[in-house]
């Protein structure tokens, strides 16, 4: 098939490429030249496991292509992705300008019959609204669809390539059979395609997001819990997760879920309810419980210092989650504020959200170090932000030779609490260790 997706951000690069590999003719459009000119010089603008290598095949193998032209990008495309950004509007609403005017560039340059799929995280209705603009422009017949992506950054390709379920809201046979087609590389008969009406699909997205952080905050929750009744969450966490209706996954307490999705699809729902006269009030304590946990380890170390005036903090890890150099929403950027606002100088590492954090932090006195172990020097304690791989296992010896004081703060629950002491530190974990 000929497929068209516009906007080459995480989801539409992503998109597009797995699309290609499984041998359909894909052309990716962006209306940013850089971008494509990036694309078309062999680079990759986001920084994506296993990404680049697949962009390049099919790259060489001609069935990927990058251009800014909808006239190129939509000749003979029988289908047609809109993966541009839904950024939140006025009122926390999502902002569907830019799906509006993809829609809108879609229907002036359809050449033949076509399938227009939301692929964006949009409101509930915005499938209606994307129709109403092909019928004013579109010159060919059309569908539209919603197929809500449900990719992890840090795992996108596995993710699509074996996804757990694909969800797909229809509203005709046609759309229906093209959609089906598609994504037959990628399913298994034991999880199918879900199709649904269009409404449901579009909604399935945001319960899905809106459910994970509830998890997430109602654990960070029980670990204020913990330490004040003295229980250990990871213990609780087990115990707990065991039961097959619970499950283990996304039950990991930590320093507060940040990213992209969550923050900003919790807040959605709440928005969409709002719309219609009713009061998501969990979703409020989901947030609440969320801004505070953001703050757990700049409270955990001023209070073990008393004041943190003059002291020097180090950070390990800077983006959102591991395996990726996204701070969007990132707690790590309310962790080193926090500090620098209560007077403490800091010195941060992450193994590759380097630069976008020299970005954001410019001119704030944030010392970015190139290697964990510079960043330890001289601190009076360290705190653990982003759970990298290789920060599970520290060299104990070396950090306690380094650091002005031997305090470990551990905001991911990734360190041996007993080994750590054993080594002669004084050690936090979230909900561990009593008050
Ligand atoms: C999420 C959804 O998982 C994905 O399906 C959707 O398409 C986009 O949003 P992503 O934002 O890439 O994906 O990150 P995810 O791995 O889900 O983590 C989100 C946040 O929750 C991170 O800040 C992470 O550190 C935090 N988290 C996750 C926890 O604090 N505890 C957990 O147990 C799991």
């Amino acid at each position: 098939m000929n497929i068209t997706v516009v906007g080459t951000g995480y989801v539409g690069l992503v998109t597009g490429t797995c699309f290609a590999e499984s041998g359909h003719r894909v052309t990716c459009l962006d209306i940013d030249p850089a971008k494509i000119a990036l694309l078309n010089a062999g680079g990759v603008p986001i920084y994506e496991p296993g990404l680049e290598e697949l962009v390049h095949r099919n790259v060489k193998e001609k069935r990927l292509l990058f251009t800014t032209s909808y006239a190129e990008a939509m000749k003979d495309a029988e289908v047609a992705f809109i993966a541009v950004g839904t950024p939140p509007g006025e009122n926390g609403d999502a902002d569907l300008q830019y799906v509006l005017a993809a829609a809108a560039d879609i229907g002036r340059h359809m050449t033949r019959a076509c399938v227009v799929v939301d692929k964006s995280t949009v409101p509930v209705g915005s499938a209606e609204r994307v129709a109403a603009v092909l019928k004013d422009t579109a010159k060919h017949p059309f569908d539209v669809c919603s197929n809500p992506e449900f990719l992890k950054e840090g795992a996108a390709i596995d993710d699509f390539m074996r996804p757990d379920r694909v969800v797909v809201g229809v509203a005709s046979e046609h759309a229906r059979a093209v959609m089906a087609e598609l994504y037959a590389p990628f399913v298994r008969a034991e999880q199918p395609v879900l199709f649904m009406d269009i409404r449901s699909a579009e909604l399935t997205k945001y319960a899905a997001n809106a459910m994970l952080a509830t998890r997430i905050s109602f654990m960070n929750e029980m670990a204020a819990l913990c330490e004040k009744l003295g229980a250990d969450v990871d213990m609780v966490r087990r115990g707990i997760g065991s039961d097959r209706r619970i499950g283990h996954p996304f039950l990991f307490p930590g320093v507060g879920f940040g990213g992209s999705c969550f923050p900003k699809d919790v807040r959605a729902v709440m928005t969409m309810a709002r719309h219609v006269g009713l009061d998501f009030d969990l979703l409020r304590s989901v947030e609440r419980v969320n801004e505070r946990q953001k703050r757990w380890l700049v409270e955990k170390a001023a209070r073990h210092f008393g004041s943190l005036a003059g002291k020097t903090l180090a950070v390990w890890g800077l983006a959102f989650k591991p395996k990726t150099d996204d701070m969007r929403e990132a707690p790590a950027i309310t962790v080193v504020e926090g500090l620098l606002g209560n007077g403490a100088k800091v010195r941060a590492h992450d193994p590759v959200a380097r630069e976008v954090a020299a970005k954001l932090f410019h001119g704030r006195g944030v010392e970015l170090a190139e290697e964990p172990y510079a960043a330890a020097e001289g601190a009076d304690a360290l705190l653990l932000v982003t759970e990298w791989n290789e920060f599970r296992q520290p060299d104990l010896a070396r950090l306690k030779g380094i650091m002005r004081q031997p305090v470990l703060i551990d905001g991911r629950n990734v360190w041996d609490a007993e080994k750590c002491r054993a080594a002669g530190f004084t050690y936090y974990g979230v909900g561990r260790n009593g008050e």
